[in-house]
């Protein structure tokens, strides 16, 4: 019985312990806003992601300029995007989204609409192999042609589940 009460007395001593070393200047630490430090990985990592993509598709706009485009180089982009795309799912857990508080443009549709935002990047992943595969046939007109469509379907996600920079 002694022994019981004691094992109850240290319990209680950690359970009120817990609060005192939490509570800091005793205000709660729920603010509208997350402190960066508390930025979930994955935000950083599919942000990378996009900024990679961004990247490639540049590079494949940047050989269209030219007379004699490195087809080779194209279908490499081509292949890097679509590598990128199918990770594009995998990088918006929920409860990361701008509504949360986060510095990030994710909008809530996101989750709201799970299969739409699915197909939106399976799409880039699509029209990113269709490229790759076009680019091999050494076409420009047809490498052009294809490029819109990828630029078609960035547009297509943003316009739905990315925050517009100039509506904020
Ligand atoms: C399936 C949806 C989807 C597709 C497809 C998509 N994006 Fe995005 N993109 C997003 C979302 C959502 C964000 C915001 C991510 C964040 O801030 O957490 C974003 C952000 C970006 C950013 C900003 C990254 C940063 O934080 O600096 C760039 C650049 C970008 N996308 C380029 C592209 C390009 C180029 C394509 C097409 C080749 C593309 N995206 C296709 C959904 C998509």
């Amino acid at each position: 019985m002694l022994r019981m009460s004691a094992l109850r007395l240290i319990a209680a001593a950690v359970v009120a312990a817990v609060p005192a070393a939490c509570s800091g200047d005793g205000t709660a630490d729920n603010a509208a806003t997350n402190p960066a430090s508390e930025v979930p990985p994955v935000i950083k990592e599919r942000q990378e992601n996009f900024k990679a993509i961004g990247a490639a598709f540049k590079s494949v706009r940047g050989e269209l300029e030219s007379d004699a485009p490195d087809f080779a180089l194209i279908a490499a982009k081509a292949g890097d995007i679509n590598a990128r795309a199918q990770q594009i799912p995998n990088d918006f857990p929920a409860l990361t989204g701008i509504d949360e508080g986060y510095d990030t443009e994710a909008l809530a549709a996101i989750w709201e609409k799970p299969e739409e935002f699915k197909a939106a990047a399976a799409k880039l992943a699509d029209e990113s192999a269709k490229l790759a595969t076009i680019a091999g046939e050494g076409s420009k007109d047809a490498v052009a042609a294809q490029a819109m469509a990828i630029g078609g379907a960035c547009k297509g996600c943003h316009d739905q589940f990315r925050l517009d920079d100039e509506k904020k």
